[in-house]
């Protein structure tokens, strides 16, 4: 167990299935139990909507208007210069000043994080005028990170010069993990997990909405039948053998295998619905309390990353 791990309310569906009202609701419920770090990106909502472009950061930026917040954590992934799913992004040094220059302005105080968001670059002295930019925000006391980044080693060579002490944003769950990926970082808690329900899968007995998560995301949710079917079964053998209260979500399962996975520092959780976020939230407690470390074990011998 390791008591540190937080939890960071995502954004990526805000203005898109989410609507102000409920991201409002949902800022208002995790701001309430005291949590703090809220994730966002300037490419949220990824919806290929032009229109929506920065449309989730504005909604953050509303509500923290409207209600006088000054202890937010803003997380916020840079590089992007559209919503349209596309690898394209801009990480030259000017654009890093100009774009951070204005989330201070937006957040101030509570811009906690920058993260590269996506760099498929390869070539070190292409990705080294990058680092030399954001070693320039970090001096301002803000938190440097990296999520997406195709070639980890070099961003690890490079930082023989820097010494950031990086979190990493890493896609993290029971079908698919980034970790392998980021062998040359592993060994201490620095990485955020998100995706921890692969997009939004469930156990059979909920159903997929017509504005789920996998729907709008077109995620193949029969590609991973086999494996929720298994999760499930591993899930009633635990219940029927454990005194504690039973467990009926797969997001209770994704948040297990994520909160023992090695060198976790933060779950990045994504809810629809305030009450997707009241269950992760009262979840999180239990986990918090040291409960299902088993069932961790039993998962990952399930999962694809093993
Ligand atoms: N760094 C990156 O490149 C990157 C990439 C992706 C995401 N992220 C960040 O991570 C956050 C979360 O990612 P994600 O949305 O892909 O996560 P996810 O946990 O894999 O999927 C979220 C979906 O899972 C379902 N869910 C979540 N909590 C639930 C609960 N308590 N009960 C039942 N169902 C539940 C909901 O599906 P339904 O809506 O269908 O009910 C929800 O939309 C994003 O908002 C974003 O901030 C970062």
């Amino acid at each position: 167990m390791n008591p540190s791990i937080h939890l960071i309310l995502g954004t990526a569906l805000w203005a898109w299935t989410i609507s102000k009202a409920q991201a409002f609701k949902m800022l208002d419920l995790f701001y309430e139990a005291g949590f703090r770090w809220i994730d966002a990106a300037t490419n949220y909502p990824i919806n290929k909507n032009a229109d929506d472009f920065r449309a989730a950061e504005r909604i953050l930026n509303e509500w923290i208007k409207t209600h006088g917040v000054q202890d937010l954590k803003v997380l916020m992934k840079i590089g992007s210069i559209n919503n349209l799913y596309t690898p394209e992004n801009n990480l030259a040094p000017s654009f890093i000043q100009i774009i951070y220059s204005e989330y201070r302005h937006l957040f101030g105080e509570q811009l906690a994080e920058i993260m590269v968001h996506w760099d498929n670059r390869e070539e070190a002295k292409t990705i080294e005028p990058t680092l030399e930019a954001l070693d320039r925000i970090r001096k301002e006391g803000v938190k440097i990170g990296l999520s997406g980044i195709k070639h980890p080693s070099v961003y690890h060579e490079l930082n023989a010069s820097y010494g950031f002490d990086w979190d990493i944003q890493l896609k993290h769950n029971l079908v698919y993990s980034d970790y392998p990926r980021y062998a040359d970082f592993h060994g201490k808690p620095r990485f955020l997990a998100y995706g921890i329900n692969a997009g939004g899968l469930k156990f059979p007995t909920a159903s997929y909405r017509k504005d789920s998560s996998t729907a709008v995301r077109n995620v193949p949710t029969e590609k991973y039948q086999e494996l929720v079917r298994q999760v499930a079964a591993a899930l009633a053998e635990y219940n029927a053998r454990s005194s504690l209260a039973p467990l009926t979500r797969f997001n209770e399962c994704s948040m297990v295998y994520t909160y023992y996975s090695p060198d976790i520092k933060g779950i990045l959780i994504g809810p629809s619905k305030t009450e997707q976020l009241q269950s992760t939230l009262e979840f999180f407690q239990q986990l918090q309390a040291g409960q299902h470390q088993d069932l961790y074990h039993r998962l990952a011998t399930l999962s694809a990353n093993g």
